[in-house]
């Protein structure tokens, strides 16, 4: 459904995106992970054509974004963190007004407000609500459409932790209804509960790219927690799983008797990151 190919974008001497290369699938989640600064929203803005690369094409079912532009925006919904809402209009009237614009029937405004638990208050004005339901609001706007393919930038960044997961839920409904998304995120944990695949971009160049389970699988190392007792102590020490040193270690606080607890754990994203980049995401 997309395909970047071999993209860069420079900015006067600073080179922003690295000669990326990737695939989106038909009815894939594909997430972009990576800290601040790392290229993510500037390879977004080449992908929907608001930006353009410096090299490399990128193609959106089938289109090239540069030389088919409009089509390519019928097919695609964008919500990004700019707000570009009418702040003295209601709900309602904002969401007619976009009906309006990309000549979708009105019926679809009063299914789309249901669908995001907007109706009730359809009424308020844009300004008075809050950063969650705002962004509510612009998924609502990107989706009137019914585009096949959905970007999103930083969703749920800024959100407190309910409106973040029901906005987490919508996406995976629209998934299941067969739209193709590509968001971007800098938290792990959303990038692995709802991507199929992940992008890690580092410095303007994509670092790893695979399911989060094979990332983690490929670059993570399983570790084993342990609690001992030692002189009347308790020690806790995480070791790397199924190593002969950790199995001698493990045999020789067994025999003793002064093991407590003990358990695995799988590498997380984050854990992945830090190995390939040797740095830490906020
Ligand atoms: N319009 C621009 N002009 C100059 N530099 C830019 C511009 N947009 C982004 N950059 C730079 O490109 C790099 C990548 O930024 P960005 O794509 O916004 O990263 P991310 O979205 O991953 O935080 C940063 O160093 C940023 O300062
Ligand atoms: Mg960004």
């Amino acid at each position: 459904m997309i395909d970047v190919r071999n993209v860069s974008k420079v900015f006067k001497d600073s080179i922003a995106v690295d000669q990326i290369n990737f695939k989106v699938n038909e009815g894939e989640i594909f997430g972009f992970l990576g800290p601040n600064g790392a290229g993510k929203t500037t390879t977004i803005r080449m992908m929907i054509g608001l930006l353009k690369p410096s090299k490399g094409e990128i193609w959106i079912d089938q289109l090239n974004i540069q030389s088919n532009t409009k089509k390519v925006h019928e097919r695609i919904g964008v919500v990004f963190e700019l707000p570009n809402l009418y702040l003295k209009w209601s709900i309602r009237d904002n969401l007619v007004f976009f009906a309006d614009l990309y000549k979708v029937p009105l019926k679809q405004v009063e299914n789309i407000m249901e669908s995001l638990h907007l109706d009730n208050k359809a009424e308020q004005k844009v300004h008075s609500l809050s950063k969650g339901w705002k962004q509510r609001v612009l998924i609502a706007r990107a989706l009137l459409h019914q585009p096949k393919i959905l970007f999103l930038d930083e969703p749920t960044s800024g959100l407190d932790p309910n409106t973040a997961t029901l906005i987490r839920k919508y996406i995976h409904s629209l998934k299941l209804q067969g739209t193709t998304i590509v968001l971007t995120t800098h938290d792990m944990n959303e990038a692995d509960q709802l991507s199929d695949r992940v992008g890690i971009m580092y410095q303007g160049k994509l670092v790893a790219l695979d399911s989060p389970q094979k990332i983690k699988e490929r670059y993570g190392k399983d570790e084993v927690v342990v609690e001992y007792k030692e002189n009347n102590d308790l020690v806790k020490v995480i070791l790397p799983l199924n190593t002969p040193e950790t199995a001698a270690f493990l045999y020789e606080k067994m025999y003793a008797g002064s093991i407590i607890n003990l358990h695995s754990q799988e590498a997380t994203l984050a854990d992945v990151f830090a190995r390939l980049t040797g740095s830490e995401l906020s």
